[in-house]
């Protein structure tokens, strides 16, 4: 099983992550992880701090000489921002997890609830995704994401100016990602228990990134308006490919399990909840109304959260590949995968 717990705060001294179940005998470098740390920091629409930040990871256990040892990979992210993270503040922010996290933490100070669910927590994901996605190359499956949508625009030209008209106004916007994975073969989850179910364990990885608000497998919502013979994947047979579909409705996905098509998936963001220009709110402590609290932030996070989309993806198709074909060393997992290829 490949397990990870994330901790750190925005402002604090770094983000941490503990992967635990990563097999030995994979090689793994700082770069690898690197790569995916810096593709989650671009996008059209992102805040200053981004430009701050250069996320770089520190290894601190789980790799030797190159190669996981099948030991907890432990790492950590330096923040370079940290002025921040003694100012206190109250006026609470609509969208954001101030008002609810405040009430049930009984804090008095809304810093303390912003800093652990600010979205910088996603680069420790990112990282643990990175490890995940390179165990999965071992097995020739690739995980790859797009924005598909800014704010209802399908068209890529369109979205600089609605991005850049948002900020001008003080304002943010949201959107649609897409994250296929090729190359997963059929069985991975299962029809049997649901919380073995792979769909639902994407479904929640995805929406657990914060502003995800609904997650849609291959046609998703679409088909509750069209009838049996519009949405169900016909299966085919040739003897080079063995079963397969023509088209692809399910997502790669049927009864749980992964059907030897690409996994489509796609998460909606809602637009940034720290506005430039402030709804109205109440302050925690007057209790009077009050403008929300404003502090750097981002405009539209749409693709870094196709970055993380993929990550948290990538963590959940290792784990299912794991369940399957054992998880100790690198080579019994391959000899496992190649007997289990072989025979379907
Ligand atoms: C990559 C990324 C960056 C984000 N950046 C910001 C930001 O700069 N300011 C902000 O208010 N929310 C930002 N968010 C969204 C908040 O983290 C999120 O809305 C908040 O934690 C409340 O959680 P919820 O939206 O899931 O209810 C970002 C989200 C993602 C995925």
């Amino acid at each position: 099983m490949l397990r990870y717990l994330t901790a750190g705060e925005s402002h604090g001294k770094a983000l941490l992550v503990i992967v635990e179940g990563c097999p030995a005998n994979l090689s793994l470098s700082d770069a690898e992880i690197n790569k995916e740390l810096e593709r989650r920091q671009q996008g059209y629409g992102r805040g200053p701090r981004m430009k701050l930040e250069q996320d770089k990871v520190e290894l601190f256990s789980g790799v030797r000489q190159g190669k996981t040892i099948g030991s907890p990979i432990a790492l950590q992210i330096p923040n370079c921002s940290t002025e921040f993270f003694e100012k206190a503040f109250t006026q609470l922010r609509p969208g954001h997890a101030d008002l609810a996290g405040i009430l049930k933490y009984n804090q008095k100070d809304a810093r303390n609830i912003l800093e652990r669910s600010s979205a910088r927590e996603t680069a420790a994901k990112v990282a643990a995704g990175a490890i995940a996605k390179r165990l999965l190359s071992e097995f020739k499956i690739s995980l790859f994401s797009k924005v598909v949508q800014i704010s209802g625009a399908e068209n890529e030209k369109d979205w600089p100016t609605l991005i850049d008209q948002a900020a001008e106004a003080g304002d943010t916007l949201g959107g649609v990602f897409e994250v296929t994975i090729t190359g997963v073969p059929a069985g991975l989850g299962s029809h049997v228990q649901w919380d073995r179910r792979l769909d639902a364990n994407l479904a929640r990885a995805l929406m657990a990134i914060p502003a995800v608000k609904s997650v849609e497998i291959g046609l998703g919502l679409a088909v509750a308006n069209l009838p049996g013979s519009k949405v169900h994947d016909e299966i085919f047979y040739s003897k080079d490919k063995g079963f397969y579909h023509k088209t692809n409705n399910a997502g790669g996905i049927e009864g749980g399990m992964s059907n030897g098509e690409p996994i489509v998936l796609r998460g909606a963001v809602k637009p940034i909840a720290t506005l430039k220009k402030p709804l109205q709110s109440v302050d925690l402590v007057s209790k009077k109304p009050t403008q929300a609290f404003v502090e750097r932030s981002d405009v539209c996070a749409v693709e870094p959260a196709a970055v993380i989309g993929e990550s948290v993806a990538a963590l959940e198709i290792a784990n299912a590949l794991l369940e399957k074909f054992g998880g100790d060393v690198l080579e019994d997992i391959q000899t496992a995968y190649q007997g289990y290829l072989a025979r379907i």
